[in-house]
């Protein structure tokens, strides 16, 4: 089988260094073409730094990275999410520089260069606030025409973690998620309600040896011990495309709240529905989570 052709769409971010280490490391599974950022666990610009020094970390600067708006679609940033993320968006971890600039599109054109030269095959993977899909899809008619599938982490059917009712990348831009989610593009929901269930301890590792990629594994251990083992959201939604055990789906005609009220960013999701738009993810197997883990650790062999 030929690898599947992703975007990642991001704003590293502690869980979403994991995701861009699982894109990266499968290469029999996925064809990274690209990576674009967008603020939300910190600025875009050091978010767009974040991306690249990842990428010279794992050595995958071939990895084109695209720079995303500064601004949610009708709303500015919020402040740097420090608690989570460190100061500098990756756990107060700091990683080598890379010599890499962005490339010379936005994140919006770059989603829909990429996804007119994959020819309808392209699954985007979307890990932080939505507004450059939603850019994208308001600027480039035809693209829903061109994304084969696109898996968000985001949303819950459950309850939130910026509002009791809202998870936050898709409370910061509600009106974003609400175009994305309307778009008619095939959706995989990974939301907090099953991502919160499977939290990554260090002990993960030890079945690895410590020969593999220390310096890998350096800062992927110490991303873990940042989040005090907690889960590692963006990981687990670009685990459902390593393997089909980790996930169990749900049909759902799913839609967002936008606007201001108290149920802003809730992801409604309608099981009963005729016509559907999405899979919600409703269960996960965390051995075979786990199990993504350490492959991806031993693929950087
Ligand atoms: O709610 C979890 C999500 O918000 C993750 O994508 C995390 O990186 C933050 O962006
Ligand atoms: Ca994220």
């Amino acid at each position: 089988m030929k690898p599947v052709p992703i975007l990642i769409d991001t704003d590293p971010g502690v869980d979403d260094f994991f995701c861009i280490a699982i894109g990266c490391a499968f290469r029999e599974l996925f064809d990274l073409k690209a990576i674009t950022t967008i603020g939300g666990n910190n600025t875009t610009e050091v978010t767009t730094k974040n991306a690249l020094n990842i990428l010279k970390l794992l050595h995958r600067d071939d990895v084109p990275v695209a720079k995303g708006t500064d601004s949610f679609l009708t709303r500015p940033f919020g402040r740097p999410v420090s608690k989570f993320h460190g100061a500098n968006g990756l756990g107060n971890v700091e990683l080598e520089k890379s010599d890499n600039d962005p490339a010379p599109l936005s994140a919006c054109d770059m989603i829909y260069k990429t996804a007119t030269e994959c020819n309808g095959n392209l699954v985007v993977v979307t890990v932080g606030p939505e507004t450059n899909l939603a850019l994208a899809l308001n600027k480039y008619p035809d693209l829903k025409t061109l994304i084969k599938k696109i898996v968000v982490m985001g949303g819950t059917t459950t309850t939130g973690n910026i509002s009791p009712y809202a998870e936050a990348n898709i409370y910061n831009d509600a009106e974003a998620a609400r175009i994305v989610f309307a778009s008619g593009i095939p959706i995989d929901m990974v939301g907090l309600n099953v991502t919160r269930l499977a939290p990554l301890r260090k002990s993960v590792f030890n079945t690895v040896s410590p020969d593999v990629r220390p310096e890998v594994r350096n800062v992927m251990e110490k991303l873990i011990e940042f989040r005090n083992e907690e889960a590692m959201h963006d990981a687990i939604a670009i685990s459902s495309l390593v393997c089909d055990d980790v996930i169990t789906w749900k049909n759902s005609y799913t839609y967002v709240i936008d606007g201001d009220s108290e149920k802003r960013g809730v992801t409604v999701t309608d099981f009963d529905a005729v016509t559907c738009n999405s899979r919600i993810a409703v269960a996960i197997d965390t051995s075979a989570y786990y199990k993504v883990i350490t492959d991806m650790i031993n693929n950087y062999c």
